[in-house]
């Protein structure tokens, strides 16, 4: 027992060494999106090539794969469940993952994307799919060469997808993906012939931007983002960044034009900061305990701030008046119940990160579709905005007008995220479960909210989820939190609630 105790703190501080080079990877890459001059691109590629080599090189080395092999089987981990037993479980899952690549792969990997981000913002800029495909296909490449290294069952998709949502597969999430968007269809068609519509027009005015960051940094600070260990910056695509123990750092974007955009985009991604923050970093840092369990996890904790939260009555009690003082001109004769349906209005519409919570799982689904396509092979990178644009107008009823509003507008793609999209959904179905809960839990919660009292809603969240980091996987977290399996129901069923008293159905 005392030489395993040794081995776990061997292998507990080699760790924490290697988290510490990734969060620098982690600066790199908030400085690259936030403050970086554009010239800078290829020394910032081949920083993060370098860093990215020198992390997977340290991860897998023999003595740490030899320290694992030591540590199971041992006492230590011998009961199921223990954060000692999670951290040599999930640890080794990524482990032999990482040491099936090539580091050749790893850098190159990491330099491309580096660039193709930076080719991809001036060719959505100018709608400019053309000059995009040659960077499009070498990442679609290495993403293939990286499934392929890591093997799989199945196809190739599932090698990706478990990158980001440990144990998943296409098959496990495409049912329920499907009884969703089955779902999503009739929800929409009872909106679109609804008797009652709100006045979208509302959230589309004049919106001082630099009142908007007033009110936008107080919003978060009440549910309790702390701007003491994090930051709030402008970016065009907002992202929170859990750098390490008291640096979490957010972004958002501003449009003069529209309320929605920022407001609910800093919701969100304090929902992810909050996430970071409420993980035990400072103890674990470095292992599974002290990181997320899984992006759809983190998700679930965004868009509940963002729509169950944000986006409810009871929040804009409190909110809205203060709204209506610091929008003056926009929000004068506005009641509460026109704002609220304005913000909660369902429209058909291009972009992704802007789209209403009825349409935006659909979003993600012609996502999923189109990436398993790329993976396989039976989709070309060249024929990627055909099949987009055909495929959006059967699910939208829109006719795609340029790559901007279609293939162009996400960043996953030229990051070598494929795997990734999924987790939004994902995200959006968990959220849904764990609201039931909390609600359950805290019967007063819609009053608290009312009050501007977030803190138990925060606390809730610490104790259930926070605090395990990824001491349990997504499924099971799931499970022990709500009593239930991962379902399309609850979300459909908030939804249809939601929806029928805005609109009357
Ligand atoms: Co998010």
């Amino acid at each position: 027992m005392a030489e395993n105790n040794k081995t776990y703190e061997k292998l507990t501080k080699k760790c924490r060494e290697i988290a510490l080079l990734a969060s620098c990877e982690a600066v790199l890459g908030w400085d690259e999106r936030t403050y970086m001059p554009r010239a800078g691109a290829q020394l910032r590629a081949d920083q993060l090539g370098l860093l990215a080599g020198m992390v997977h090189e340290k991860f897998t080395s023999t003595e740490l794969g030899d320290w694992l092999s030591e540590l199971e089987g041992s006492d230590l981990v011998k009961e199921n469940g223990t954060p000692e037993a999670a951290n040599v479980r999930e640890t080794r899952h990524r482990y032999d993952k990482e040491a099936r690549l090539p580091k050749d792969l790893v850098e190159e990997f990491t330099r491309v994307t580096t660039l193709a981000q930076g080719e991809w913002v001036t060719a959505r800029q100018n709608s400019d799919f053309k000059a995009f495909l040659p960077w499009l296909e070498k990442v679609v490449d290495l993403s293939r060469q990286k499934a392929e290294a890591y093997g799989y069952e199945g196809e190739p998709y599932n090698a990706l997808l478990d990158d980001y949502e440990p144990g998943a597969t296409v098959d496990m999430v495409s049912e329920t993906f499907k009884l969703l968007r089955n779902d999503l269809v009739i929800l929409l068609k009872k909106i679109k012939e609804a008797p009652r519509q709100p006045d979208r027009s509302i959230v589309e005015r004049p919106y001082n931007v630099d009142l908007q960051k007033v009110f936008g940094e107080s919003v978060a600070a009440a549910i309790g983002f702390s701007f003491d260990s994090g930051r709030l910056d402008v970016t065009t695509h907002p992202f929170c960044s859990g750098i390490g123990p008291g640096d979490t750092r957010i972004t958002t974007r501003y449009n003069p034009n529209r309320i929605n955009d920022a407001l609910f985009g800093i919701m969100h991604e304090a929902g992810h900061a909050l996430y970071e923050m409420g993980i035990d970093k400072k103890n674990n840092f470095g292992m599974p305990t002290g990181e997320s369990a899984s992006l759809g996890i983190h998700e679930s904790q965004s868009r509940m701030w963002e729509n169950q939260v944000g986006r409810s009555k009871e929040f804009w009690n409190y909110f809205y008046p203060q709204a209506q003082r610091i929008f003056k001109t926009s929000l004068s004769g506005v009641s509460l119940d026109d704002f609220y349906g304005s913000i909660n209005a369902v429209q058909p519409s291009y972009i992704r990160v802007e789209a209403d919570e009825a349409t935006y799982n659909l979003h993600i689904l012609l996502r999923f579709e189109l990436e398993r396509a790329i993976m396989k092979g039976d989709l070309k990178p060249t024929d990627i905005p055909g099949e987009w644009n055909s495929r959006f107008e059967k699910y939208f009823g829109l006719k795609v007008d340029k790559d901007s509003n279609g293939c162009l507008q996400d960043v996953h793609w030229s990051s070598g995220l494929f795997g990734y999209f999924p987790t939004y959904t994902l995200g959006n179905l968990y959220s849904a479960l764990f609201f039931n809960q909390a609600k359950k839990d805290i019967p007063d919660l819609g009053d608290r909210f009312s009050r501007g009292e977030f803190k138990t809603m925060v606390d809730w969240l610490r104790e259930n989820i926070h605090k395990h980091g990824a001491r349990y996987r997504a499924n099971l977290l799931c499970k022990r939190v709500t009593g239930e399996e991962l379902s399309h129901q609850p979300l459909v069923d908030y939804m249809n609630d939601k929806y029928a008293g805005i609109y009357g159905f």
